[in-house]
This record gives C-alpha cells, sequence and structure tokens, in this order.
C-alpha cells in the first residue's frame, strides 16, 4: 500500500478521490462534519499539486435507486465552504459522462460525484462501472479507511483499472491502529453497540479471544435479550442470529471473555415516545427498546473504572433523542473522565459514536479516534479488509 504523498509524478494529473462523506444528515442539515473535517488535509494535498479531483462517496444505504434525501448535495456545499473552492455536484449518469465534460469549465477543478451507491452496480462490485469510473481520471486515491470493508466498486474493482494508493487520512489510521493493537494493554473492556447489527454481530465472535470484556448494547443487545427467551417487541432486530450468539456465547466460556448485556433497559411506543425503565422481562409488544438502563449503566462503569484499555464503537441507544442519550452520554463521561484521570487508554471509532463525543466535547479525552466504524471493528478481528487487500 503506498501513499499519494510518495508518488513524485501526480502533478497536473486527474485524481479519483474515495472518501467517505457518509455523515449524519437530519432534514438535510449535517449534524457531526468531524469525517468531512478529517479528509480537508487530502484534497487541500492535491490542490497543491494542481490535481483535477473527481471525489466518489456514498450516504446511506440507497440500495442502487435514487434517494432524494440521501443526496450529497448539503455536503458539496460544506465543501465549497471549507475549500473556499467551487465544487461542482454532478448528478449525471456515471455511465454517460467523460472527463472532458467533467472539467469544461475552467475553472472548476474540484467535482463530486452523486452518492455513488444510486447505482446497484457499486455494491455488486461490478468489473465495468469500475472500469467506467476509471476512465475518467488517471490514479485513484482510496481516503476512505471507513469503507475499505466494503468490497465495492470503487473500493475494490477500481484498483484493476489505474494506479492506486491511499491519501493521507486512510495513512493515519492505519499507522494508529497499528500501533494501538500491537501496544494494547489488558484488562481490555470492548463496547459494542449502534443499529448496524449485521455488519457487527460476526465481527464480535472474532473478538473474544482477544478482549477480556465484550459489552454488547444498542441495537447490537437486542438480538442477545430476545435470544434470552425475551419479547423484544417493536426493537431494531436482526433475522436468523440465534446460532451466532450461541457461538458467541460458547466460545466467550472456553476464552475467558465475559459478554456483558443489559440487565434493564428504556424503552417507548415510539421513537419519540415517553421513556419508561423495565427489565428486559417487561417489555411489552407494542413498545421499542431505546437506551439502557441505571442499573446497566452502573455495571458498565464498573468495568470501565476495571479496564486498562476501552475500545468503544457504536452508541448504547437511539441518542439522536436525547430522551435515550442517557446511557451513551454516561459511558462516555465514565471514559472521559478516567483517560484525563490517566487511569484508562481509550479509543473509539465510528460515525455516531464520534459525533456523540464531540457533542460533549470530549475528543480530546480518547487517545484515539477513528472515523472508522464497522471497518475499526473489522481491523481489530486482524481481517485484511478487502479495500487494503486491493492496495495491497
Ligand atoms: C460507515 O458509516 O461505517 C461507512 O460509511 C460504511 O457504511 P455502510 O455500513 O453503510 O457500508
Amino acid at each position: 500500500m503506498r501513499s499519494i504523498t510518495e508518488d513524485p509524478n501526480i502533478s497536473n494529473k486527474t485524481i479519483l478521490l474515495r472518501l467517505d462523506l457518509n455523515v449524519p444528515l437530519v432534514n438535510g442539515k449535517i449534524t457531526d462534519t468531524t469525517r468531512i473535517d478529517k479528509i480537508i488535509p487530502t484534497l487541500k494535498y492535491l490542490i497543491k499539486q494542481n490535481s483535477k479531483i473527481i471525489i466518489l462517496s456514498h450516504i446511506g444505504r440507497p440500495k442502487g435507486k435514487i434517494v432524494k434525501t440521501l443526496s450529497l448535495k448539503p455536503i458539496c456545499k460544506y465543501l465549497e465552504k471549507k475549500l473556499n473552492k467551487i465544487v461542482d455536484l454532478v448528478t449525471k449518469n456515471i455511465n454517460e459522462i467523460s472527463n472532458e465534460k467533467l472539467f469544461d469549465n475552467l475553472n472548476e477543478k474540484i467535482v463530486l460525484l452523486e452518492n455513488i451507491r444510486f447505482y446497484f452496480e457499486e455494491e455488486k462490485n461490478d468489473s465495468n462501472f469500475a472500469k467506467q469510473l476509471s476512465r475518467l481520471a488517471d490514479i485513484y486515491v482510496n481516503d476512505a479507511f471507513s469503507c475499505s470493508h466494503r468490497p465495492h466498486a470503487s473500493i475494490d474493482k477500481i484498483t484493476k483499472f489505474l494506479p492506486s494508493y491511499i491519501g493521507l487520512q486512510f495513512d493515519q489510521e492505519i499507522g494508529a491502529l497499528k500501533k494501538i493493537t500491537s501496544e494494547i494493554k489488558k484488562p481490555i473492556s470492548c463496547i459494542i453497540g449502534g443499529s448496524k447489527i449485521s455488519t457487527k454481530i460476526e465481527v464480535i465472535k472474532n473478538l473474544i479471544s482477544k478482549f477480556d470484556n465484550i459489552i454488547i448494547v444498542g441495537g447490537m443487545a437486542n438480538n442477545i435479550i430476545k435470544f434470552m427467551g425475551h419479547d423484544i417487541g417493536k426493537s431494531l432486530q436482526e433475522n436468523k442470529s440465534d446460532n451466532i450468539i450461541r457461538e458467541i456465547f460458547s466460545l466467550a466460556k472456553t476464552k475467558d471473555c465475559k459478554i456483558i448485556y443489559p440487565e434493564d433497559i428504556v424503552v417507548a411506543k415510539d421513537l419519540n415516545g415517553i421513556p419508561q425503565i423495565k427489565e428486559i422481562n417487561e417489555i411489552s409488544q407494542n413498545e421499542m427498546i431505546l437506551d439502557i438502563g441505571p442499573k446497566t449503566i452502573n455495571i458498565i462503569k464498573n468495568l470501565i473504572d476495571n479496564s486498562n484499555t476501552i475500545l468503544w464503537n457504536g452508541p448504547a441507544g437511539y441518542f439522536e433523542n436525547p430522551k435515550f442519550a442517557n446511557g451513551s452520554i454516561q459511558i462516555a463521561e465514565k471514559i472521559i473522565q478516567n483517560n484525563k484521570a490517566k487511569k484508562v487508554y481509550a479509543v473509539a471509532g465510528g460515525g455516531d459514536t464520534v459525533s456523540l463525543i464531540n457533542s460533549l466535547n470530549g475528543i480530546n479525552n480518547f487517545d484515539f479516534v477513528s472515523t472508522a466504524g464497522g471497518a475499526f471493528l473489522e481491523y481489530l478481528e486482524g481481517k485484511e479488509l478487502p479495500g487494503i487487500k486491493a492496495l495491497n
């Protein structure tokens, strides 16, 4: 894997730059800009090289269809403001554009192609689609470490058609994660939450041998509560996860790893409903789990006190609504407090987790904050991510 800074011949070239601009949007407004802010140095570096830049990114999961609310338009506007340059959002079908048409206005040197996941070929890792993308540029740069666990066309197949490099942010993430995994101090507790259950549940199995405690919260925990025989009502869940959960518990026993899941929770009738603290055996059919309860918060705080390293990915509840943010905030504040007292080495990863920590002004009390969520966990697993394999 070579960094773009190692290529002596990049001046005046057209660069196809894959970024992860998958930031949280509420009513078309960006609520956390960390992922964008972190790639600005790469853009500035390329601008200095007099490059023409074609940015590729996804936002959300439109599954190959055009979804208006998942347009990159707000991100385009933010980029223009940050760079103080025109960034042209290209909405024309990628299969019908050519390089000359992209940069017909000589003053424009940066274009942003509309959400790459509007094309079904992207997630299919389609060769022809990657080839068409490659026709637009001279060099490909992946500065989207946080998407590199996805074997998609703009991450994987594209590298077959262009000289390929990693960007500055990718380099930094890998450098920091390598250091963390080689110097990590036990006892290690890993807190895994969030709503992307299907991405993470498999990963847990492979983390068991590495950590002392795995604390499962958020949407991730719902399936476990269900597995234990409790009704989880309308809560977010993943079908057919019982076998994986069974494996997780039996493996944890043999590897001396404790699996912790909520003992009490906060439920409501819907995402804006009235919060109610309940035991896990008291959930009604018309309720959904939206946060962890006070007993669980105390258990987690004790574990944080007894850990030398904390790795955290994914909030404990539906933190976007302040009524259900308490569990996530309490976890964040406890880690921040212990890190300030130099009692714990703290690492966090994932768009939502970073956004939550930012809202508490706690970013400086984490030793490393990765913009990656799923990719961060898969890297910790020791897996070679498809994006990294392609570049190697
Ligand atoms: C992320 O937010 O982790 C990345 O942007 C990847 O998104 P995905 O889980 O939808 O592939």
